[in-house]
């Protein structure tokens, strides 16, 4: 693999005040596709893309992304968390974006190389780590609205802490109960960059009412629940630990996938099914509403402390982290960290 080297490494910033996605390393990796094929990856020093006014991209929106994790322990052991699992779902994005299937085993090995090539840029702190961030975007000049013939697949790297700035504080989140985020037969269920456009204007409304994120119901009859704007979500009600299950409108998260094997083995009675917002507000006024959370690679498990709905706040457990939240964190961030042994056979080391 050619690898071009930046000849001005840039200067690495404080590791204690991360915050989420502001920082990336010196190099990433670029591997096009014309003409019917991928060309061979190459790392290259981080830049912006040239790009013509009439790309594809910028018009219709073919655009796909993932977010994955790399750890280094204090002997500059490197590891990643379920990274085949992210390449699938990326390869399954891609399907329902018209956008050309990739070698996930090339793309795999070059990923590989570049994290060893930035090995100093993964920090080390509890709640640190080095955000891989693969994306691909359609990139043919041209105006007419079909999927485009030519791609670029990058991968770009970001050392970060927590996504939220408080930190595992829990957040606050509302109920949207008129704008939609995805439906059946769309696109919801794809990590497209489109399905985060359309939930800005749901986030924002949230943010003006003093919360964090929304909470997206279903995008037919606003009766259930589906996810949250960067994260899976997950009530303990009762004794069950309680998921929407994935109709397809849902992001098959693989923190929320974890989270139901680390439970299912662990003898917690988890469930994946559709749940309305309704049983979750009869829940919290007969008080069987234990916990709330949320799950995703950035937001790792984030305990929810308000639900928010119609002109109301749920004040789920007090509004702190709840036990069954904390033994998950603990759990897959202790995986992720080496605290406890891989007993899922997650974590790859590279080095
Ligand atoms: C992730 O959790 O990695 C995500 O992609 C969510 C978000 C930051 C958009």
């Amino acid at each position: 693999m050619k690898i071009t080297k930046s000849k001005v490494l840039k200067q690495k910033p404080d590791f204690s005040k991360l915050g989420f996605g502001k920082y990336f390393t010196d190099h990433m990796l670029v591997m096009e596709y014309e003409n019917g094929a991928w060309n061979e990856p190459e790392i290259v020093p981080y830049a912006s893309f040239p790009m013509a006014p009439a790309t594809n991209v910028l018009h219709y929106a073919q655009s796909i992304f993932e977010g994955a994790k790399a750890y280094k322990n204090d002997e500059g052991k490197i590891t990643v968390f379920r990274i085949d699992d992210n390449f699938v779902r990326m390869n399954n994005s891609a399907k329902r974006m018209c956008m050309p299937q990739f070698d996930a085993a090339v793309v795999k090995s070059a990923l590989f190389e570049l994290l060893k090539l930035e090995s100093e840029w993964i920090p080390t702190r509890p709640g640190t780590a080095l955000y891989i961030r693969p994306f691909m975007f359609a990139n043919e000049e041209v105006l007419g609205v079909h999927a485009s013939k030519k791609y670029v697949f990058c991968i770009i790297l970001s050392p970060v802490g927590s996504y939220y700035a408080h930190g595992l504080e829990p957040t606050k989140i509302l109920v949207e109960d008129e704008l939609v985020r995805a439906f059946i037969g769309g696109t919801g269920e794809a990590k497209c960059s489109g399905n985060y456009a359309c939930s800005l204007l749901g986030g924002e409304k949230a943010n003006a009412l003093g919360y964090d994120q929304a909470l997206w119901l279903d995008g037919k009859e606003h009766k259930y629940v589906e996810e949250v704007g960067s994260m899976n979500i997950f009530f303990v009600i009762g004794d069950e630990v309680v998921t929407p299950q994935l109709v397809g409108s849902i992001l098959p998260g693989i923190t929320r996938k974890s989270c139901l094997e680390v439970l299912k083995k662990y003898g917690y009675k988890a469930s994946e099914r559709r749940i309305s917002i309704e049983e979750v507000v009869k829940a919290y006024e007969d008080g069987t509403l234990k916990e709330c959370f949320g799950t995703g690679t950035a937001a790792v498990i984030s305990p929810v402390g308000v639900i928010g709905y119609k002109g109301k706040d749920m004040i789920v457990n007090g509004g702190k982290m709840g036990e069954i939240t904390a033994f998950l964190y603990d759990k897959i961030t202790g995986i992720q960290q080496e605290k406890y042994a891989d007993e899922f056979g997650w974590v790859t080391q590279i080095n």
